[in-house]
């Protein structure tokens, strides 16, 4: 039976976007759906979120930024994901164990197999029934923050350390969440982003359902 699920894939790939329109559908079928994401899903974790994504110019090794990211997972799983899932509700989470294996790992260079360990220590065990990976280039997902951001804040851009790293980091990490989907087809299932947001969470559903 599935439970947790979460949304992988680059920024911008539209999975905040699916991930409501599921806990949208879910609720209407009477379902409990606890809605969260990493990083960010605590209050620590917002703390954390802000030192990560508003560091600027400030140097982050890898291992510092890794660390932040699992002292962010090692709270969210315990005070949101755990109790969640023990109440009996359903869980969406937008990025966890993969991100850190596509981002760190396959983007930055730590190596996987501790990253593997880590992963598991930070979560402590806890892990998807099912992931969503939202592929498309860089480019396209890119240029839809871009998008957003005018939205939100015409005239001006925010400009964070993610969207400003060369395009050959953005390019490993896409590499890296499709070889982490080909290793584990079971669990992770592998979706075209740059289709439409109605047919993406079409299909989305039609996978969902069944598997409840
Ligand atoms: P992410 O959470 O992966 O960063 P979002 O869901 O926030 O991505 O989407 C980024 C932007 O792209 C938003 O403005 C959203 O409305 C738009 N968007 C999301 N999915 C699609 C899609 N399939 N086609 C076109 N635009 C999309
Ligand atoms: P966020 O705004 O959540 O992503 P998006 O732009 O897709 O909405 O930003 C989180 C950033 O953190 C994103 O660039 C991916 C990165 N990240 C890691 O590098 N490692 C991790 O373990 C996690 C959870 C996120």
């Amino acid at each position: 039976m599935v439970r947790f699920i979460t949304f992988e894939g680059g920024d911008g790939s539209g999975k905040s976007t699916q991930l409501r329109l599921l806990a949208e559908y879910l609720s209407t079928r009477g379902r409990q759906v606890v809605c969260t994401r990493e990083p960010g899903g605590t209050n620590l974790g917002k703390m954390i979120r802000r030192v990560l994504l508003e560091a600027g110019d400030e140097k982050i090794s890898p291992e510092t930024e890794l660390f932040l990211y699992l002292a962010d997972r090692a709270q969210h799983v315990r005070e949101v994901v755990t109790p969640a899932l023990g109440a009996g509700k359903i869980v969406l989470c937008d990025r966890f164990t993969d991100s850190t294996l596509a981002y760190q790992g396959y983007g930055r260079g730590v190596d996987l197999r501790i990253l593997e360990q880590l992963n598991r220590m930070a979560s402590g065990g806890v892990a998807p029934d099912l992931t969503f990976l939202l592929d498309c280039s860089p480019e396209l997902g890119l240029s839809r923050t871009a998008a957003r951001m005018e939205t939100q804040k015409p005239g001006g851009r925010r400009e964070d350390r993610f969207e400003r790293k060369e395009h050959a980091f953005h390019d490993r990490v896409r590499s890296g969440f499709l070889e982490l989907a080909r290793n584990d087809a079971k669990r992770v299932r592998l979706l075209d982003a740059a289709r439409s947001i109605a047919d993406l969470h079409a299909e989305i559903r039609a996978i969902v359902e069944p598997a409840l």
